[in-house]
C-alpha cells in the first residue's frame, strides 16, 4: 500500500483477531520507528515487544483497565531516554523526549497499515505502573503503548475535521474560501488522469486528446 493510501487507510483498531503477526513483518514495523527523525538525530528511543499474555494483562490494567487491549496479540512499549535528551537539550529535552517518539510511534503505525495491521495508541496509562511492568530505568520514559494485531472487524471511522478548518496562510486564521480549489480540485484531477493512464492501456485518441488537454489547463495555473 502507498504512503498516502495508509495515511488515510490508518485508524484505531481495538478488536483484534487471535492471529500472530508474522515476525517478518513485525521487523520492518521496527525498522520504520529506527528511521524516524529525531531532535539532533539522537534517536532517544526503545521499544519492547510484549507477547507474554501475563504482561500483557497487567499493563492493560496499568492502563486505565482498557481490557480490549489484550486481543492484540502484540504491544510495543515506546520508551525514551529522557536522561539523555536533557543532557543534549536541557529542558527543552522534554518536549523533544516526546516529540522524538511520536514520530517514531507515527512511522511505526504507518507502517503496520501498509503492511494490513492494525494498530492503536494507547496513552492513558499509569507510567510508574507500565515501567515497572516493562522493566524501564528511571531516567527513562514511557511514551506510548502501540497494540498490534490484525483487525477483527471493520471499525467505524471516527469523523475528521475540514482542511478549511484547520488551515491558513501566510498567518493564523488568515482563511482562502476557495481553499477546496486551489489544493484540492487540482489533485483529484491529477489523481483522476494517472487512473485512465494505468487502466485504459489502449486508449482511444479522442480520450489521449482530452488529457492532454486538462493537463494544458493545469500547467497554466498559477502557482502559489
Ligand atoms: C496521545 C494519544 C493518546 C491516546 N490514548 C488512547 C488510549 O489510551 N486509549 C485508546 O483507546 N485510544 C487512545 N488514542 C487513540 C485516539 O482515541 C484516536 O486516535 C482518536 O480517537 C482518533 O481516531 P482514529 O485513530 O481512528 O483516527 C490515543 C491517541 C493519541 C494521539
Amino acid at each position: 500500500m502507498d504512503l498516502i493510501s495508509s495515511i488515510s487507510e490508518r485508524h484505531s483498531v481495538r478488536e483484534y483477531k487471535s492471529q500472530d503477526i508474522v515476525m517478518d513483518d513485525l521487523g520492518k514495523i521496527l525498522e520504520a520507528g529506527r528511521l524516524a527523525p529525531s531532535s539532533g538525530n539522537i534517536q532517544n528511543w526503545a521499544f519492547v515487544i510484549v507477547t507474554d499474555e501475563d504482561k500483557k494483562k497487567e499493563i492493560a490494567v496499568a492502563s486505565m483497565n482498557q481490557i480490549w487491549m489484550i486481543q492484540a496479540p502484540v504491544f510495543i512499549v515506546v520508551i525514551s531516554d529522557l536522561e539523555k535528551a536533557k543532557r543534549y537539550f536541557g529542558e527543552r529535552g522534554d518536549y523533544y523526549s516526546t516529540q522524538n517518539c511520536a514520530m517514531a510511534c507515527e512511522n511505526i503505525i504507518l507502517a503496520a497499515t501498509s503492511l494490513g495491521i492494525g494498530s492503536c495508541f494507547v496513552s492513558a496509562f499509569v507510567e510508574e505502573r507500565v515501567k515497572d511492568i516493562v522493566g524501564a530505568p528511571d531516567s527513562h520514559r514511557v511514551e506510548g503503548i502501540i497494540t498490534l494485531g490484525y483487525e477483527a472487524k471493520n471499525t467505524t471511522r471516527t469523523r475528521k475535521a475540514s482542511l478549511y478548518s484547520k488551515v491558513s496562510f501566510q498567518t493564523y486564521g488568515n482563511k482562502i474560501e476557495d481553499m477546496d480549489k486551489v489544493l484540492w480540485d487540482y489533485n483529484v484531477l491529477g489523481k483522476g488522469i494517472e487512473k485512465v493512464k494505468k487502466t485504459q492501456k489502449g486508449i482511444s485518441v479522442k480520450t489521449k486528446e482530452f488529457i492532454e488537454k486538462i493537463k494544458g489547463e493545469i500547467s497554466k495555473k498559477p502557482k502559489k
